[in-house]
């Protein structure tokens, strides 16, 4: 089965968050399961900084808004050949994938609205025929409605006759919802102007498109598969998932074994499994502390690790920033994100130096050593579609205190003290207060050394690996293919 795999970022050559991890791991990971797979993804500046790339010397023309616009197809010259590169400067060459922290880039419609187009244009150029094209969230929206309008439509184009599509929503929080006159950019007919096409309250909406074009929709968790289904978490397209339950499932992501694995982590100064971590851990640690500069390096050591926006409630940390350190604990922060919450994060750290350390910034080497080196890990999610973090930190052994939602419900087990049963700290809600419980009962539990020793060798026993993720997939291609 020929497999493409749409994406608009993928490790390991760009990333800004899991949905980068999940595509370029879920490749792999099909390939193994004897899936011809063709990854497809923008040739961003960051990924001409990794690779040295191979110009595979085809080209094409996609036109928008009566403009010509040239693009060419890259391979990884060294690594995966199954990686291609969709090469056209004046989109993808900037310092970032999406926006600055100050706003996202205003062409992104017609970023990807190009990049839809050339997922079509490479596969017939390089003669790959696909049985399913798989597309990532709102930048790759357009895809399957190209396909059900123009691609497979009245044996248009015999080579995509037998194609299938999948639309895996990785976070509702970002819909790319444009004016209505981008919908001329798009090429696609006026009549698609409707709420069962790419209509939304007026403007256009490119994660309707593909949920209303898909055949199967998939999002990263059973239990936020049933959350966006309601108007708390559907942001205004929970009436359009009601309407496509049938088609709609939750495949929890897994995390690549390869990369994430503190017994051969060469990013870490000493190595360890649930054998044995107390020595190797307390290292990590160790280099840790010293690295950031923490005026106890013994103190209980906290951690957040993500992108600083409103969903991943960095904001309860901060509020309860001063009163964590006054408890003798350090805190560790390392994130990227919106200005205002790096703004505060940075006066944060100046008022406490050497009791809390932040690191503004994507640091890929760092956030393992922050896995292995922390005590508590800290995801307090407003909303959580999967969530990989929680699921790093159970691997490295280091238990999460974390919202109970969405992928996060589905991955992390609460702690019973009295039974010993459980890997992480959960509390339901937004609220602050039990936020800072739920840190408190962990901070308690961590005084209680044997106690927490069982808890971390739990949360490092848990199984998170792709295999049966990736055979579920397998599983809805198959369904797919041929109907
Ligand atoms: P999301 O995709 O919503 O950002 P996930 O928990 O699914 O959240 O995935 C985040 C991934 O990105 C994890 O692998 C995490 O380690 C990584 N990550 C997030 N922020 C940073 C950062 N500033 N530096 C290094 N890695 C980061
Ligand atoms: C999104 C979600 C996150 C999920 C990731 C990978 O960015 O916010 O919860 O783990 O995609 O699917």
């Amino acid at each position: 089965m020929n497999v493409i795999m749409a994406a608009p970022e993928a490790f390991p050559y760009a990333k800004t968050g899991g949905l980068a991890d999940m595509a370029g791991t879920l490749a792999k990971e099909l390939s193994r399961l004897k899936m011809n797979v063709l990854l497809i993804m923008p040739f961003y500046r960051e990924v001409k900084e990794r690779v040295s790339p191979d110009n595979l010397g085809k080209s094409f023309v996609v036109e928008i808004g009566g403009e010509r616009i040239t693009g060419h197809l890259y391979r990884d010259g060294n690594k995966n050949k199954n990686t291609v590169f969709i090469g056209c400067d004046r989109f993808y060459d900037r310092p970032e994938l999406y926006g600055s922290p100050l706003g996202d880039y205003p062409d992104n419609p017609q970023r990807f609205i190009f990049f839809a187009r050339a997922v079509f244009e490479a596969s017939r150029l390089l003669d790959f025929k696909p049985d399913i094209i798989h597309c990532h969230d709102w930048q790759t929206g357009l895809v399957p409605l190209f396909l059900k309008t123009f691609y497979s439509r009245n044996g248009a184009f015999p080579f995509f006759a037998g194609t299938r599509s999948v639309l895996t929503i990785h976070n509702m929080g970002y819909q790319g919802i444009f004016s209505r006159d981008v919908l001329a950019l798009t090429g696609l007919p006026t009549e698609l102007f409707t709420p069962d096409g790419i209509e939304f309250y007026g403007k256009i909406n490119f994660l309707k498109a593909g949920i209303n074009g898909a055949n199967a929709i998939t999002t990263v968790s059973p239990t936020y598969a049933r959350q966006i289904q309601t108007e708390q978490y559907g942001f205004g397209l929970d009436g359009v998932l009601r309407k496509k339950a049938d088609a709609l499932r939750g495949i929890l992501n897994g995390i690549d074994y390869c990369v994430w694995d503190p017994n051969r982590d060469s990013n870490i100064p000493e190595t360890y499994n649930r054998k044995g971590f107390t020595q190797g851990k307390g290292a990590c640690k160790r280099q840790l502390a010293a690295e950031c500069g923490f005026k106890d390096p013994d103190a209980p050591l906290v951690s957040f690790v993500g992108r600083l926006s409103q969903q991943k409630g960095v904001d309860l940390v901060f509020a309860a920033a001063d009163d964590i350190v006054s408890e003798g604990v350090n805190l560790l922060f390392l994130g990227k994100g919106d200005a205002l919450y790096q703004e505060e994060l940075e006066a944060l750290a100046k008022r406490h130096p050497g009791l809390i350390y932040a690191k503004i910034g994507y640091e890929e080497e760092f956030a393992h050593l922050v896995y292995a080196g922390s005590d508590i890990f800290l995801m307090p999610s407003r909303y959580e579609p999967c969530g990989l973090g929680q699921m790093i930190a159970l691997r490295y052994g280091t238990p999460p205190v974390a919202a109970d939602t969405g992928g996060i419900t589905d991955t992390v087990r609460n702690y019973l003290p009295l039974s010993g049963k459980g890997t992480g700290f959960l509390y339901e809600g937004e609220d602050p207060r039990s936020f800072r419980q739920a840190l408190w009962y962990a901070l308690c539990a961590y005084q209680r050394p044997d106690c927490w020793k069982g808890l971390v060798k739990k949360a490092m026993a848990e199984d998170f690996s792709w295999k049966k993720s990736a055979s579920l997939y397998k599983e809805l291609y198959s369904g797919l293919a041929g109907s």
